[in-house]
Protein backbone atom coordinates (compact mmCIF):
# COMPACT_ATOMS: atom_id res chain seq x y z
CA UNK A 1 0.00 0.00 0.00
CA UNK A 2 1.98 3.62 -0.98
CA UNK A 3 0.79 6.30 1.52
CA UNK A 4 0.37 9.63 -0.65
CA UNK A 5 -0.69 11.11 2.48
CA UNK A 6 -0.38 11.18 5.95
CA UNK A 7 -0.40 14.38 8.61
CA UNK A 8 -1.38 14.13 12.27
CA UNK A 9 -5.01 15.23 12.23
CA UNK A 10 -5.50 16.05 15.96
CA UNK A 11 -3.92 15.32 19.78
CA UNK A 12 -6.69 14.52 21.76
CA UNK A 13 -7.19 14.42 25.83
CA UNK A 14 -10.92 14.68 25.59
CA UNK A 15 -14.21 13.98 23.18
CA UNK A 16 -14.54 17.46 21.82
CA UNK A 17 -10.46 17.54 20.37
CA UNK A 18 -11.61 14.60 18.20
CA UNK A 19 -11.25 15.09 14.08
CA UNK A 20 -14.26 15.76 13.01
CA UNK A 21 -15.39 14.27 9.24
CA UNK A 22 -16.37 10.78 10.17
CA UNK A 23 -13.27 8.66 8.57
CA UNK A 24 -13.12 5.03 9.43
CA UNK A 25 -10.67 4.66 12.52
CA UNK A 26 -8.08 1.73 13.40
CA UNK A 27 -6.86 1.98 16.85
CA UNK A 28 -3.47 0.34 17.46
CA UNK A 29 -3.46 -0.38 21.56
CA UNK A 30 -0.88 -2.23 23.94
CA UNK A 31 1.51 -1.86 26.44
CA UNK A 32 3.96 0.99 26.73
CA UNK A 33 6.95 0.19 24.81
CA UNK A 34 5.42 -2.86 22.81
CA UNK A 35 5.56 -0.92 19.15
CA UNK A 36 2.91 0.86 19.18
CA UNK A 37 4.05 4.15 17.16
CA UNK A 38 6.74 2.47 15.47
CA UNK A 39 4.28 -0.01 13.72
CA UNK A 40 2.51 2.91 12.55
CA UNK A 41 4.98 5.11 11.09
CA UNK A 42 6.08 1.74 9.22
CA UNK A 43 2.70 1.30 8.14
CA UNK A 44 2.16 4.84 7.16
CA UNK A 45 5.46 4.51 5.21
CA UNK A 46 7.35 7.08 7.88
CA UNK A 47 10.33 7.70 9.66
CA UNK A 48 8.70 9.96 12.31
CA UNK A 49 4.81 10.68 11.92
CA UNK A 50 4.52 9.33 15.39
CA UNK A 51 6.66 9.85 18.20
CA UNK A 52 8.48 6.65 19.19
CA UNK A 53 11.41 6.67 21.86
CA UNK A 54 13.31 4.02 23.92
CA UNK A 55 11.48 5.10 27.08
CA UNK A 56 8.57 3.70 27.84
CA UNK A 57 5.68 6.02 28.27
CA UNK A 58 5.88 8.34 25.46
CA UNK A 59 2.81 9.05 23.98
CA UNK A 60 0.34 10.74 26.61
CA UNK A 61 -2.49 11.79 24.50
CA UNK A 62 -4.40 10.11 21.66
CA UNK A 63 -2.83 10.45 18.68
CA UNK A 64 -5.30 10.79 15.15
CA UNK A 65 -3.38 10.55 11.65
CA UNK A 66 -5.12 10.67 9.25
CA UNK A 67 -3.86 8.25 5.86
CA UNK A 68 -4.35 8.57 2.63
CA UNK A 69 -7.70 10.93 3.72
CA UNK A 70 -9.10 7.02 4.00
CA UNK A 71 -9.02 5.97 7.22
CA UNK A 72 -7.30 7.58 10.63
CA UNK A 73 -4.80 5.87 12.64
CA UNK A 74 -5.23 6.23 16.17
CA UNK A 75 -2.07 6.25 18.49
CA UNK A 76 -3.13 5.34 22.03
CA UNK A 77 -0.80 5.61 25.30
CA UNK A 78 0.62 2.85 26.60
CA UNK A 79 -0.60 0.63 29.84
CA UNK A 80 1.26 -0.60 31.90
CA UNK A 81 3.94 1.90 32.44
CA UNK A 82 5.70 1.40 35.98
CA UNK A 83 6.85 5.30 36.64
CA UNK A 84 3.09 6.91 36.13
CA UNK A 85 1.26 7.42 39.22
CA UNK A 86 -1.94 5.86 39.76
CA UNK A 87 -3.70 8.90 39.77
CA UNK A 88 -2.00 9.85 35.85
CA UNK A 89 -3.02 6.02 34.98
CA UNK A 90 -6.30 5.99 36.56
CA UNK A 91 -6.94 9.43 34.21
CA UNK A 92 -4.98 7.76 31.01
CA UNK A 93 -7.96 4.58 31.71
CA UNK A 94 -10.59 7.03 31.82
CA UNK A 95 -9.07 9.25 28.81
CA UNK A 96 -9.26 5.74 26.44
CA UNK A 97 -12.18 4.11 27.54
CA UNK A 98 -14.20 7.28 26.88
CA UNK A 99 -12.96 7.42 23.01
CA UNK A 100 -13.23 3.70 22.76
CA UNK A 101 -16.95 4.01 23.94
CA UNK A 102 -18.58 6.92 22.08
CA UNK A 103 -16.43 6.53 18.78
CA UNK A 104 -18.90 4.91 15.75
CA UNK A 105 -16.31 5.01 13.44
CA UNK A 106 -14.36 2.57 14.88
CA UNK A 107 -13.71 -0.12 12.43
CA UNK A 108 -11.01 -2.10 14.24
CA UNK A 109 -8.56 -2.34 17.61
CA UNK A 110 -5.47 -3.89 16.89
CA UNK A 111 -3.76 -5.48 20.16
CA UNK A 112 -0.36 -5.26 19.92
CA UNK A 113 2.11 -7.84 22.01
CA UNK A 114 5.75 -8.43 22.09
CA UNK A 115 6.24 -11.21 19.89
CA UNK A 116 8.91 -12.35 23.05
CA UNK A 117 6.61 -12.02 25.92
CA UNK A 118 3.75 -13.61 27.48
CA UNK A 119 0.73 -11.70 27.72
CA UNK A 120 0.55 -9.41 31.47
CA UNK A 121 -2.87 -9.24 33.45
CA UNK A 122 -3.15 -5.69 31.65
CA UNK A 123 -3.31 -7.31 28.50
CA UNK A 124 -5.20 -10.03 29.34
CA UNK A 125 -7.62 -7.11 31.03
CA UNK A 126 -7.55 -4.75 27.75
CA UNK A 127 -8.58 -8.23 25.57
CA UNK A 128 -11.97 -8.99 27.77
CA UNK A 129 -12.47 -5.31 27.84
CA UNK A 130 -12.59 -4.78 24.19
CA UNK A 131 -14.35 -8.30 23.60
CA UNK A 132 -16.71 -7.40 26.50
CA UNK A 133 -17.58 -4.16 24.30
CA UNK A 134 -17.80 -6.19 21.30
CA UNK A 135 -14.89 -4.76 19.07
CA UNK A 136 -13.32 -6.67 16.07
CA UNK A 137 -9.91 -7.22 17.69
CA UNK A 138 -7.06 -8.35 15.25
CA UNK A 139 -3.65 -9.51 17.83
CA UNK A 140 -0.04 -8.06 15.61
CA UNK A 141 3.13 -10.01 17.49
CA UNK A 142 5.56 -6.96 17.70
CA UNK A 143 9.16 -6.71 17.11
CA UNK A 144 9.23 -9.86 15.22
CA UNK A 145 12.38 -9.35 14.01
CA UNK A 146 14.07 -9.55 17.09
CA UNK A 147 13.42 -13.66 17.79
CA UNK A 148 14.70 -16.28 15.29
CA UNK A 149 12.90 -17.00 12.72
CA UNK A 150 12.62 -20.84 13.77
CA UNK A 151 11.28 -19.78 16.93
CA UNK A 152 8.62 -18.04 15.08
CA UNK A 153 5.86 -21.07 14.82
CA UNK A 154 6.49 -21.66 19.07
CA UNK A 155 6.33 -18.36 19.91
CA UNK A 156 3.11 -17.34 17.84
CA UNK A 157 1.41 -20.81 19.47
CA UNK A 158 1.76 -19.79 22.63
CA UNK A 159 0.48 -16.12 22.12
CA UNK A 160 -2.65 -18.15 20.46
CA UNK A 161 -3.00 -20.57 23.78
CA UNK A 162 -2.65 -17.99 26.28
CA UNK A 163 -5.02 -14.98 24.24
CA UNK A 164 -7.12 -17.64 22.60
CA UNK A 165 -6.99 -15.75 19.67
CA UNK A 166 -6.89 -17.76 16.35
CA UNK A 167 -4.72 -15.44 13.99
CA UNK A 168 -2.10 -13.63 15.20
CA UNK A 169 0.12 -11.58 13.03
CA UNK A 170 3.86 -11.11 13.75
CA UNK A 171 5.10 -7.51 12.44
CA UNK A 172 8.33 -5.60 12.79
CA UNK A 173 8.50 -2.07 12.13
CA UNK A 174 12.65 -3.09 11.73
CA UNK A 175 11.89 -4.79 8.53
CA UNK A 176 8.36 -3.93 7.71
CA UNK A 177 7.22 -7.79 8.17
CA UNK A 178 3.68 -8.26 8.64
CA UNK A 179 3.05 -4.81 6.96
CA UNK A 180 1.06 -5.64 3.37
CA UNK A 181 -0.97 -8.80 5.67
CA UNK A 182 -1.84 -5.69 8.19
CA UNK A 183 -2.75 -3.12 5.29
CA UNK A 184 -4.89 -6.35 3.81
CA UNK A 185 -6.79 -6.20 7.20
CA UNK A 186 -7.51 -2.57 7.34
CA UNK A 187 -8.68 -2.57 3.61
CA UNK A 188 -10.89 -5.20 3.68
CA UNK A 189 -12.31 -3.71 6.69
CA UNK A 190 -12.85 -0.35 5.08
CA UNK A 191 -14.43 -1.96 1.87
CA UNK A 192 -17.08 -4.49 4.40
CA UNK A 193 -17.71 -0.97 5.86
CA UNK A 194 -18.83 0.88 2.88
CA UNK A 195 -20.62 -1.99 1.46
CA UNK A 196 -22.75 -1.78 4.97
CA UNK A 197 -23.81 1.70 3.82
P1 LIG B 1 4.51 4.15 24.24
O1 LIG B 1 4.24 5.34 23.37
O2 LIG B 1 5.43 4.43 25.38
O3 LIG B 1 3.27 3.46 24.67
O4 LIG B 1 5.38 3.09 23.37
P2 LIG B 1 5.04 2.47 21.92
O5 LIG B 1 4.22 1.25 22.08
O6 LIG B 1 4.52 3.53 21.00
O7 LIG B 1 6.48 1.99 21.44
P3 LIG B 1 7.49 2.67 20.39
O8 LIG B 1 6.96 2.53 19.00
O9 LIG B 1 7.85 4.03 20.86
O10 LIG B 1 8.74 1.66 20.47
C1 LIG B 1 9.40 1.41 21.68
C2 LIG B 1 10.82 0.93 21.39
O11 LIG B 1 10.79 -0.34 20.74
C3 LIG B 1 11.62 1.86 20.49
O12 LIG B 1 12.95 1.87 20.93
C4 LIG B 1 11.53 1.20 19.13
O13 LIG B 1 12.61 1.50 18.28
C5 LIG B 1 11.49 -0.27 19.49
N1 LIG B 1 10.74 -1.07 18.48
C6 LIG B 1 9.45 -0.88 18.13
N2 LIG B 1 9.06 -1.78 17.19
C7 LIG B 1 10.14 -2.53 16.91
C8 LIG B 1 10.39 -3.64 16.02
O14 LIG B 1 9.52 -4.11 15.26
N3 LIG B 1 11.64 -4.18 16.06
C9 LIG B 1 12.62 -3.71 16.88
N4 LIG B 1 13.81 -4.32 16.84
N5 LIG B 1 12.43 -2.68 17.73
C10 LIG B 1 11.22 -2.09 17.75
MG1 LIG C 1 3.90 5.45 21.38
Amino acid sequence: MEVSYAELAATAVKPGQYPTGGLPEFVFAGKSNVGKSSLLNAMAGRKALARTSGSPGKTRVINFFNINNLCMFVDLPGYGYARVSRAESRKWGCMIERYLLNRGQIKAVFLLLDIRHDPTALDRQMLEWLSHYGFDIIAVATKSDKIKRSALPGRLKALRESTGIKDILPFSSENKGGRDELWGIILEKISDSTKLL
